[in-house]
């Protein structure tokens, strides 16, 4: 029980990476806060993990809405306590026909869109819970970037790529400001994992990548999970400002 009396929160806690969070951090005594977007799927998910004995709070959030955090972070922080530990695993990657869209092809709209739901909510919950993780002189920020924010990856779009080392940049800056206060903040870098994001592109891309990675498969969410589960435990107490590949030597930089 690496997490007991800990508090986590966790946003995209629906998808596929983070449910495999969720569930992990759980496993391991942390009490979970959810956030996403299906209410009625996020309140399913909060019934199942309280009947398996665990502390679970679900919150509705558009997370590009800083007032929909806020909301969805109080109401949290009210029925578990203040974020110990803060998972920024939301995120999208929008394709058009299974096809990442060129520069001058993307409607600014979708730009923006994924500029707010990937990179500002990062801000948005960090800026919510560091405050009470500088109280308690101590804390966990795991950003989720990608292998497409540090290396050229011709399957994702500009503005995906743009801010998933945007939130690289973040990393090592708030580590910077926050390693005082012993919080740490560090990113993974998932490669190329088995979730319904992948849904989104044509099964042959995901067999062209298997084919360049070092070790022949596709990730699952628990790998990212147990990577995740690493960087929030007491083991990576001095570990902060880095970026942890869990992309099976895909992309490797
Ligand atoms: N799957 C991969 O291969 C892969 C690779 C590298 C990085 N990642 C990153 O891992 C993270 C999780 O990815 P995943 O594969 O589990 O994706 P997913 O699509 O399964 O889950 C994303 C979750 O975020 C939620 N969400 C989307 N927009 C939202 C919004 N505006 N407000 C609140 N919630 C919103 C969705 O409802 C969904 O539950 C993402 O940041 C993604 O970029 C994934």
């Amino acid at each position: 029980m690496r997490f007991a009396n800990q508090v986590a929160i966790v946003t995209g806690a629906l998808g596929g990476i983070g449910s495999a969070i969720v569930q992990a951090l759980a496993a391991e005594g942390a009490s979970v806060g959810l956030i996403d977007l299906d209410a009625r799927s996020g309140a399913e998910r909060e019934a199942a993990l309280q009947a398996a004995g665990h502390r679970a709070k679900y919150a509705n959030a558009n997370v590009s809405s800083f007032d929909e955090c806020k909301a969805a972070y109080d109401t949290i922080s009210a029925a578990l306590g203040g974020a110990d530990i803060l998972v920024n695993n939301v995120g999208i990657s929008p394709k058009t026909q299974g096809k990442a869209l060129r520069v001058w092809e993307m409607p600014p709209k979708e730009w923006e869109t994924v500029v707010s739901v990937n990179l500002n909510s990062v801000f948005y919950m960090t800026h919510l819970a560091a405050p009470h993780m500088m109280d308690k002189r101590q804390g966990r920020v795991i950003n989720m970037s990608s292998v497409a924010g540090k290396a050229y990856c011709d399957i994702v779009a500009a503005h995906y790529a743009a801010t998933k080392a945007g939130l690289i940049g973040l990393t090592r800056h708030w580590a910077a400001e926050l390693g005082e206060y012993d919080i740490t903040v560090n990113a993974l870098a998932p490669g190329r994992i088995s979730t319904p994001l992948l849904k989104t592109v044509p099964q042959e891309i995901n067999d062209a990548v298997t084919r360049v990675t070092a070790l022949g498969r596709l990730g699952t969410p628990q790998e990212v999970a147990d990577a995740c589960l690493f960087l929030a435990s007491a083991q990576a107490a001095f570990v902060t400002g880095q970026v942890l590949d869990v992309a099976g030597g895909w992309l490797m930089t």
